[in-house]
């Protein structure tokens, strides 16, 4: 079976979705590999680490010419499938709850499409969770992006000049990508407290040396819907939050914001009156700001200057930042995938449409 890795054409993208390590893998297990040309570069592969690995490199018609399954970062755009033989197996990225659009032209064009945002969050799936290994990266960036905006130092100094103050970083929502942020601004020397609806990360919190500012006695604490992401709050709750929140923000010199409800737009978690509240110099990071921001004035693929002197940073796919080790980790959850579905008698894959994984992540087939 012939598997074809396409290069990424979207704008922002530098990810890929194999490796020479994941490439050497799947040749060793009979799979040809092609790869098309380029398709490493924004990650510093070259087309020749991908012939010395075991694949065939090729231009985009070749690439797919034959090819029974494909690999991407993100799906392909609807004007893209022309090379697309029906009955090909598309594993991608494509955030089909939003791109409905997009799926149905998929399911129109034949191909079994396979969503790896879907991947279920059972025991046996976390090494082929995609989320979580590019939230990972997305929360480390976040903070160094933060780091980098920020005119002043991160950790506290005593120097003969003088000492200098610890920054204040303020984490809001923490699943994988916030708990991240708050080790890499405890590593840079930052004082750091974090908040989440969801209970359960108080502990988390504070094993990682960071502080909680949790709302308490209000209805609704608990904030955990199914497979442990967040549920919406209460009125009740969100008032209680805001008012918390609010003088917290004020006295913070960093805040990152990660929040995210899957399925719906990313909560509104800064008002810009809180914003305005903050000391001129300061930075908040947006990182959900492609689906719909936590931060109000947070613009997508901007650095927001605001008249009080606050910036707020909304870089678009904040993985793609840090380009090499996302592809690594992706490369690797898409292997992961692939082997579970090996059969090693024909040599080939064998998909199981009643097996968990498959239920969560196929979007169209046939
Ligand atoms: P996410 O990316 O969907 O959301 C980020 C964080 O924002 C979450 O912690 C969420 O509770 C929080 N949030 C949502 N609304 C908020 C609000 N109004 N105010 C403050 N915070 C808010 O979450 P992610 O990173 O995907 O993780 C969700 C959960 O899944 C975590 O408990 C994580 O540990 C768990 N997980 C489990 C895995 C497994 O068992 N295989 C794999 C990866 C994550």
């Amino acid at each position: 079976m012939k598997i074809a890795v396409l290069k990424e054409t979207r704008a922002f993208e530098k990810r890929t979705a194999a490796t020479p390590e994941t490439v050497k893998k799947l040749a060793g297990l009979g799979f040809a590999v092609a790869v098309e040309t380029g398709a490493g570069h924004g990650a510093n592969i070259s087309d020749q680490a991908f012939a010395e690995a075991g694949a065939s490199v090729a231009d985009h018609a070749n690439c797919l010419a034959g090819a029974g399954v494909v690999l991407k970062v993100q799906g392909p755009e609807a004007d893209q499938l022309a090379g697309y033989a029906r009955g090909t197996t598309l594993i991608a990225t494509f955030n089909p709850r939003q791109n409905t659009e997009l799926v149905k032209a998929y399911a129109d064009a034949g191909l079994t499409a396979m969503a790896m945002e879907l991947m279920p969050r059972i025991t046996r799936a976390q090494s082929m969770d995609v989320l979580s290994s590019q939230s990972n990266l997305a929360g480390y960036k976040s903070v160094l992006d933060a780091a980098a905006e920020y005119g002043k130092a991160f950790p506290m100094m005593m120097t003969a000049a003088g000492t200098i103050s610890a920054a204040r970083v303020f984490i809001m929502g923490v699943g994988v990508a916030g708990l991240q942020a708050i080790a890499t601004a405890r590593r840079l020397g930052a004082l750091v407290s974090a908040t989440d609806v969801r209970a359960a990360t108080k502990e988390q919190i504070e094993s990682l040396g960071a502080k909680g500012i949790f709302v308490e006695g209000v209805k609704g604490i608990e904030g955990e819907g199914t497979g442990g992401y967040a549920s919406e709050m209460s009125d009740e709750y969100k008032t209680a939050q805001a008012a918390l929140v609010s003088s917290h923000i004020a006295k913070q010199d960093i805040v990152i914001t990660t929040a995210l409800i899957p399925g719906r737009a990313a909560p509104r978690l800064i008002s810009a009156a809180q914003v305005d509240s903050m000391k001129p110099g300061s930075v908040i990071v947006d990182l959900a700001v492609e689906a719909g921001g936590n931060v109000e004035g947070a613009v997508a693929g901007e650095v927001v200057m605001t008249a009080g002197g606050v910036k707020i940073v909304g870089h678009k796919n904040v993985p793609s930042r840090l380009a090499a080790d996302a592809s690594a980790l992706y490369a690797r959850n898409i292997f992961t995938f692939l082997n579970t579905f090996y059969d090693k008698e024909t040599k080939s894959l064998k998909w199981d449409f009643e097996d968990e994984i498959l239920k969560a992540v196929v979007v169209s087939h046939a």
